[in-house]
């Protein structure tokens, strides 16, 4: 377990925090807030790692969801109003999106440790906006990464049937534009994979320097995956959905596990700015690093105070 640090030190910012929900066990520090108002409280150069999955902007995954309308939807199998989650298309979803992440960005590059690395979750259709937005704010874009997942998600192209139905025109012309279009749906393809841009804050002098001084720059090549050398395309499957979470988008604990374990060392803090139901505060715990995190939504956070102290099975 990692040793108490100065950070959480009683009187310090942190600690004096009314907000703040600390998991003294754990190192664990969850601030139920503004992301963009919480950031500011948060020492420069003091956090050593990134990893976080935002809010995108799209129809439904916005922040504005109470514990209701979560549940009303998750029964639904993720179906809102005929249209799967995030599916309506809108252009200035996307440009909303980079304009709020280019905030939230130069905000963690203060707090980042000089060559520490951030890495982002993103909608493949968003990754452009979000990467755009992190190298704006000074990050290095260095790759990016596939998680990819076998389960069979909702397929989000539907046919044109109910339209054509719709139509006022007599059912033999239904039948000859039907017939017209088979096969042919709107274009949205099967899901399989999600992105994560991953980018650094440039480094002070070499690797090596860097690494001596701040601890952070260099990944650990001796992590492995189901036994396989580090790689940019990460084949683990997504949580099965549980009763006690109703978050829509819950990430695998393993996977932000292997992830921490690559870009951190024991004893390092990592920062999830968009906790959600608290999978990067989890995977911190199991790895032996420390975390701070904030979250808008407080149900989300007793959903992840839950899974923190191990009073629900999480089988990821
Ligand atoms: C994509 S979800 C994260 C899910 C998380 N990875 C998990 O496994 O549960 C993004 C989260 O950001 C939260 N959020 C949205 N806007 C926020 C803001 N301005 N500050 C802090 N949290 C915010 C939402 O409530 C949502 O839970």
């Amino acid at each position: 377990m990692p040793k108490r640090s100065k950070l959480f030190k009683t009187g310090d910012s942190f600690g004096n925090s009314e907000q703040a929900l600390m998991l003294k066990e754990y190192w664990i520090h969850i601030y139920c807030g503004d992301a963009l108002l919480e950031l500011d409280k948060i020492t420069d150069n003091s956090v050593d790692c990134i990893i976080t999955d935002p809010p995108y902007f799209l129809d439904k995954m916005g922040d504005d969801w109470n514990k209701e309308k979560l549940e009303e939807a998750s029964q639904k199998s993720k179906v809102i109003g005929g249209l799967p989650v995030g599916m309506k298309f809108d252009s200035k979803q996307g440009i909303a999106l980079q304009k709020f992440y280019t905030i939230v960005s130069q905000k963690l590059y203060r707090v980042l440790k000089p060559g520490g690395f951030f890495l982002s979750f993103s909608q493949p259709r968003l990754s452009h906006r979000m990467a755009i937005a992190m190298e704006d704010a000074n990050f290095e874009v260095r790759d990016m990464y596939a998680w990819h997942y076998s389960q069979k998600s909702q397929a989000k192209a539907f046919s044109m049937d109910h339209f054509i139905e719709k139509r006022n025109i007599s059912d033999t012309e239904k039948e000859r534009i039907k017939k017209k279009l088979a096969g042919r749906k709107t274009p949205q393809l099967r899901p399989t994979f999600e992105t994560i841009v991953m980018t650094q804050k440039p480094r002070e002098g070499g690797f090596v320097d860097n690494f001596l001084k701040w601890g952070v720059g260099l990944i650990d090549t001796k992590i492995t995956l189901d036994g396989k050398f580090l790689n940019t395309v990460m084949m683990v499957e997504k949580p099965s959905r549980e009763k006690y979470n109703c978050h829509l988008t819950v990430k695998p604990v393993r996977l932000i596990q292997h992830l921490i374990e690559i870009f951190t060392s024991k004893g390092q803090i990592v920062l999830d700015p968009f906790l959600g139901s608290g999978t990067t505060a989890l995977a911190c715990k199991k790895s032996g690093r420390k975390c701070i995190a904030i979250e808008i939504n407080r149900d989300y956070i007793e959903i992840a105070k839950t899974r923190i102290k191990g009073e629900v099975y999480d089988k990821y």
